[in-house]
């Protein structure tokens, strides 16, 4: 997923976009550019690579001087990264940036072959560009409308005409867009961290609305040319929320920040020691007849539904399917009335995610939406919504939004299996006391089990590949924290069912291969150490995470890493954090880029 900024007002245009830009680096980038009003014409500067490379080439080739630009950076995915297919990109009289995928592009090309317009690069987005192009009428507006009239699939699109020097326009269709506001200035920008340094005040485009911008003022249309009023939204982040506030790493500082996050998330919906969810339009009354649930996400969000779906199983006793969005929307699910589906998504914006969403109202099902972006698409179009409150995630890898994710999954499960009458009042308070605990257990584990997992990294980074094992709600665990080290340090890993291991797997097993066990669970507790004996006692150097108060054979492990204890329930919400340290100090001792690891985005808006 790439980033988009624009710029209309007083200011040099280069510099606050070029600042723009680093602020959406997260979201995993591999070319970038700009162009701008440079004297009356628009001057355009690309590069693959870093933004680094970008300024560069703006030193060499002279920075464009102006007021009024935009600027990109490209996650490819229509031809390769290269300085010819990065954004800007330009038809005679027009230029734009994109952010998404046109999905008929070749048909539009071929129309504009024939009528002989030149391509110069291999992109969807030149086509936008020359089909803007044809179609520039002398009217920026009523080109636009016809244009979009004729793409299929996601954009965002920035756009600056020629003849119209002191505009910027903007355009949304799946990919999101914010238009913020200033004073005698305003902006377009994929996210706000973008803008927080100049205005906090923005507009959220919805779908197929034209954003028209100059250091006057914003109108926006739907496209019907018809102008729309937006609410003004405030960001309750500033500029040090998006920023590192003094850790190396956002990732380590997001890790830290855990326990603010679960207090912010879980807090204001407690009320008189039990859940309450009315804020999010979830009442007993509306939650107690669903017969199945699906949880259905990407990533490490699908993770916190594998918790959750052992967590309302338990106590709720409604069956719970969890399916890959990527699968989900393609395998003709056997979804309808009175089913659940409940879509996890930090972003809000995940593509296949929000397909599944789509797809499930579509046969009949109520949507919950579990996002932490406020007012995402998902957020905007499920039935039911609970925001997260974990703040802006920076890090590719998932960490806070992860943990709200699971304590989301938990306050949901207590109030479905009261509603349903499966546990008692006081036993929903009993947990949900347990979950208004955690902040506190998890300051501790970050307080004496730091070193502990830095030391044990350093056993790992030589390492090919690593398992993960565990049973229940420890498997569960395991798979996120499996994914955690290998997309950040690179090595592969797997998680596995520790009771499966015997039936293939364990053959794998070889001397001084790392596997990491969890085992928080009492009632599972001696099958899962007996499966640690197995692969211990042939070579693999063990990590056990396991309980402060559990008894096992020290013979049984390598290294152990001690977690207080709380209800067996809530135990991944201790366990997850020692598995994100191992990871984070594992890539950091790899010397990798932590927070922006190699071919990752943060949001993942294409197929
Ligand atoms: C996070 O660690 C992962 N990089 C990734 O799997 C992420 O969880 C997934 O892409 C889903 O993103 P979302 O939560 O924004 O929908
Ligand atoms: N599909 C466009 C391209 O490949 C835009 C990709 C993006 O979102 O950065 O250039």
């Amino acid at each position: 997923m790439c980033g988009i900024v624009g710029y209309a007002g007083f200011r040099d245009c280069s510099e606050v976009l070029i600042h723009a830009l680093t602020k959406l680096e997260y979201r995993g980038y591999d070319s970038a550019g700009i162009a701008v009003f440079d004297n009356g014409k628009i001057k355009v500067c690309k590069s693959q690579g870093k933004l680094e490379m970008l300024k560069a080439k703006m030193e060499r080739e002279g920075r464009p001087q102006g007021h009024v630009g935009i600027g990109h950076t490209r996650w490819a995915t229509h031809g390769e990264p290269s300085d010819v297919n990065s954004h800007p990109h330009s038809g005679a009289k027009v230029t734009i940036v994109h952010n998404g995928i046109i999905e008929n592009y070749r048909e539009l090309k071929e129309f504009l072959s024939s009528k002989q317009v030149k391509f110069v690069s291999e992109t969807d987005t030149e086509v936008v560009a020359q089909l803007l192009n044809y179609y520039y009428d002398g009217n920026p507006l009523d080109t636009i409308i016809k244009t979009i009239g004729e793409l299929e699939g996601s954009f965002a699109l920035g756009i600056v005409f020629e003849d119209f020097p002191e505009q910027i326009y903007a355009v949304r269709r799946e990919s999101p867009l914010i238009v913020g506001v200033g004073k005698g200035e305003n902006y377009i920008a994929s996210d706000v961290p973008a803008i927080l340094k100049y205005t906090r005040d923005y507009y959220l485009l919805d779908h197929d609305e034209i954003a028209v911008l100059s250091s006057e003022g914003v109108t926006i249309y739907d496209e019907h040319k018809e102008v729309v009023t937006k609410q003004l939204m405030t960001a309750d982040w500033d500029e040090d929320a998006a920023e590192k506030g003094g850790y190396e790493h956002f990732m380590i500082k997001e890790i830290h920040e855990q326990p603010n996050s679960i207090n912010m998330t879980v807090k204001p919906r407690v009320e008189d020691g039990l859940p309450n969810l009315s804020e999010c339009g979830i009442t007993h009354e509306n939650i107690k007849n669903f017969k199945n649930i699906f949880v259905v996400a990407c990533g490490t969000a699908m993770h916190a539904g594998m918790v959750g779906k052992y967590v309302i199983e338990n106590l709720a006793r409604i069956p719970v399917t969890v399916d890959i969005a990527s699968e989900f929307r393609y395998r003709n699910p056997i979804v309808g009335k009175g089913d659940l589906v409940i879509i996890i998504s930090q972003s809000g914006e995940t593509a296949d995610s929000l397909a599944a969403l789509r797809l499930a109202k579509s046969l009949g099902a109520k949507t919950l939406a579990i996002v932490n972006a406020k007012g995402s698409t998902i957020a905007r179009e499920a039935d039911m919504l609970i925001y997260t409150h974990a703040g802006p995630e920076i890090a590719v890898a998932s960490t806070k939004a992860y943990i709200v994710q699971l304590a989301v999954m938990y306050l949901f499960g207590f109030e479905l299996a009261l509603a349903k009458g499966r546990i008692t009042e006081e036993k929903c308070r009993e947990l949900t006391s347990a979950l208004l605990d955690t902040p506190e257990l998890i300051e501790s584990i970050l307080k004496n089990d730091l070193e502990k997992s830095q030391y044990i990294s350093t056993q790992l980074i030589t390492a090919d590949s690593l398992l993960y094992i565990g049973r229940g709600l420890d498997y569960a665990l395991s798979m996120e924290g499996s994914l955690k080290l290998k997309e950040i340090s690179y090595i592969h890993s797997e998680s596995y069912a520790a009771g499966e291991l015997k039936h293939g797997t364990i053959s794998l097993i070889e001397p001084g291969m790392p596997v990491i066990a969890v085992a928080t669970q009492p009632e599972l507790l001696e099958k899962t150490v007996s499966n640690v004996v197995e692969v211990k006692s042939r070579g693999a150097m063990v990590v056990l995470i396991t309980r402060e108060d559990f008894k096992i054979d020290e013979n049984a492990y390598d290294y152990r890493i001690d977690i207080p204890a709380t209800d067996d329930t809530l135990m991944p919400m201790l366990a997850a954090i020692p598995m994100q340290l191992v990871a984070y100090y594992t890539s950091v001792l790899r010397g990798n880029d932590v927070d922006k690891p190699r071919n990752l985005a943060k949001s993942v808006t294409v197929e």
